[in-house]
């Protein structure tokens, strides 16, 4: 479960977020969605204990974690994995060593133990084991985003799985195979996920619920239905690019 309850967030004096609250219940999926500079990354970064609000509550698997211990932060951090915005691989490093990165650095497992772990995780994330030892510009960004996602799984035993944009940048097909592996990380794992996207169309296929962030505010937190009825000017606005694709979608929900 993942809670904001009236979370205020500032940077430098500038209010970032507002008066934050959502919840999402365990294994529940939600996307984020809203304008570049809205507050999505924050959001994500606040569910990591990376930075702690001014004012609200934050609540990670019924813990609030801004009054968490560093043990216990460290406890509810290693239940969350992450997918950054930029894929975030270790240039340097190669494919197995970016997948295996976490046991390598933090436990005593046998090198062809690890070797062994990689290899599965990546016929998981849908990738041949024959790029184990390719490094990450020798990949294509939709190859560097799936391995991404299996250091993730790796690093972690991922009861939430947090991704930023993770198909900015793709084409149709390495779009389609990532949210292929992020639904079924959620329907296998049983997952709660949460998904920052830009892309309505790829947010629809990842949840059946969705928030939307105006200028740090929730302006929306719904269903599709809800979205496509909603009269709210900032959440009008914000669909206003999209709305061919959303009567596509609907013209599909009424066949
Ligand atoms: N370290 C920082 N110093 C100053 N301002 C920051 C910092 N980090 C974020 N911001 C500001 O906070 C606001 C929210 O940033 P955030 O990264 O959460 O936006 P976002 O919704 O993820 O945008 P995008 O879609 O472009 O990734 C932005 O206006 C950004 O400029
Ligand atoms: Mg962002």
């Amino acid at each position: 479960m993942i809670a904001f309850k009236n979370v205020n967030y500032f940077i430098e004096g500038r209010q970032i977020l507002k008066d934050v609250t959502f919840e999402i219940p365990s294994g529940e999926s939600r996307v984020i969605m809203g304008h570049s500079g809205s507050g999505k990354s924050t959001i994500l970064r606040l569910i990591l204990g990376l930075i702690c609000p001014r004012s609200g509550e934050i609540y990670v698997q019924g813990k609030n974690i801004c009054g968490a211990r560093e043990r216990q932060l460290q406890e509810i951090r290693k239940g969350i994995g992450m997918v950054f915005q930029d894929g975030a691989l270790f240039d340097s490093l190669t494919v197995g060593e970016n997948v295996g990165y976490y046991l390598l650095e933090h436990t005593k497992m046998k090198f062809s133990d690890i070797e062994e772990k990689v290899r599965e995780m990546l016929g998981f994330v849908g990738l041949s084991d024959e790029i184990i030892d390719r490094l990450p510009d020798q990949l294509s960004g939709g190859m560097q985003r799936r391995v991404a996602i299996g250091r993730a799984l790796l690093s972690t035993d991922p009861k939430i799985m947090l991704y930023d944009e993770p198909t900015t940048g793709l084409d149709p097909q390495a779009t389609s195979n990532v949210i292929d592996l992020i639904n079924r990380l959620a329907q296998v794992k049983h997952v709660t996920s949460i998904v920052v996207t830009h892309q309505i169309a790829d947010a629809v296929e990842m949840a059946d619920k969705f928030i939307i962030i105006d200028d740090g505010q929730v302006a929306f937190d719904g269903t599709l239905k809800g979205l496509s009825e909603a009269t709210d000017r900032r959440v009008v606005d914000f669909l206003a690019p999209f709305r061919e694709s959303i009567a596509n979608i609907r013209k599909i929900d009424f066949i």
